[in-house]
């Protein structure tokens, strides 16, 4: 099967009301897991790649670990995702290298700006029929950085900012953050503003932060001799109360990376002879396929795989022009 475009596998997921996770990836072994997860659970599946990621991987190591994921399941839907793209050079290099999907995440800009740098970014993707991605509001995590606020989504914006920007899928902030410690005190997720929104405009919505930080994760971590006291995510039935509500695609890193240094830290304390990188990367990829299966089962996207004929970005690009 060819990549796909995300709003193919988005659209499916909002019409019939489940979720799609979409999974960061920085290395050989996140890519086999997140596969291997979609395999066994017949899900149509979004990998996705962060600036960091790209540079980690000099683009080019990362762009053929992505197109190894499609090679190696010709039968599961792909959207590979540039998450967090900041400008259009960014966007660019992303879809010379074959993205199928791109973000473009300018929400500290003020309003206006957010609206004339999307809108430049939808025009040039789909002009190759990539699929695009925006943000309002601002999440925790990386994005307080820029603008030293956590800012809610304002659902008076959302409609002038979808209709003057063609975009087809908007990150919404509703309480969540970026990392491992989300909330200080009881998780708290503003549902109803996910579907006020979801009235207002027809775009698939965008969760992100939405990693849960499991207990058992963070208590692995800790027993091997990892610190990360107070963790805290979002709990799965909150994730699935916004998807009921019109939440499509969930953004998740953090869990990843706590099942992979989670199942390493288990080799390295109880086998330390063991040198070889395969005897803990393996387990590392074996606890993300693990963690993954679980969650492609709550989101609601196992099984759904096979539910439609792929499209190619050259079919995506002539819809979006007819
Ligand atoms: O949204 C943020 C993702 O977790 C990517 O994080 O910039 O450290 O790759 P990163
Ligand atoms: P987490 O840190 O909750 O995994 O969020 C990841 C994310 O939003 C990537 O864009
Ligand atoms: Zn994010």
């Amino acid at each position: 099967m060819p990549l796909v475009p995300m709003k193919q596998i988005l659209d499916h997921a909002q019409k019939n009301h489940y979720g799609v996770g979409a999974f960061n990836v920085n290395n050989m072994e996140q890519v086999q897991g997140i596969m291997a997860a979609a395999k066994e659970t017949q899900s149509p599946v979004i990998i996705q790649a962060s600036r960091g990621a790209l540079k980690y991987t000099n683009f080019v190591y990362l762009k053929h670990l992505m197109l190894a994921a499609t090679e190696d399941n010709p039968d599961l839907p792909i959207a590979i995702h540039l998450d967090h793209g900041d400008n259009l050079e960014i966007v660019k290099k992303a879809i010379d290298l074959g993205f199928t999907s791109v973000m473009i995440d300018v929400s500290s800009m003020p309003f206006e700006e957010n609206i004339k740098t999307t809108k430049e970014v939808v025009n040039y993707a789909h002009g190759f029929g990539v699929s695009v991605e925006a943000e309002l509001g601002t999440l925790g995590g990386i994005e307080e950085d820029v603008s030293n606020e956590v800012q809610l989504t304002d659902p008076a914006q959302v409609k002038e900012f979808v209709e003057k920007t063609g975009v087809d899928a908007l990150a919404i902030a509703i309480g969540t953050s970026h990392g491992a410690y989300k909330f200080k005190a009881e998780p708290k997720l503003a549902i109803d503003l996910v579907k006020e929104i979801a009235d207002k405009v027809k775009v698939a919505l965008v969760m992100h932060g939405s990693s849960s930080v499991p207990a058992e994760l963070r208590d692995q971590i800790n027993k091997y001799g990892g610190n990360m006291p107070n963790a805290c995510g979002v709990p799965i039935p909150s994730i699935q109360a916004a998807i009921k509500n019109g939440i499509a695609k969930i953004n998740v890193d953090t869990d990843s990376r706590m099942a992979m240094t989670g199942a390493i830290r288990k080799v390295f304390i109880e086998s330390p002879e063991k040198f070889d990188p395969r005897d803990y990367l393996g387990p590392g990829r074996e606890a993300i396929k693990k963690l993954l299966i679980t969650k492609m089962q709550a989101f609601g996207q196992a099984g759904h795989a096979g539910d439609y004929e792929p499209m190619t970005i050259e079919q995506a690009k002539e819809k979006y022009y007819s």
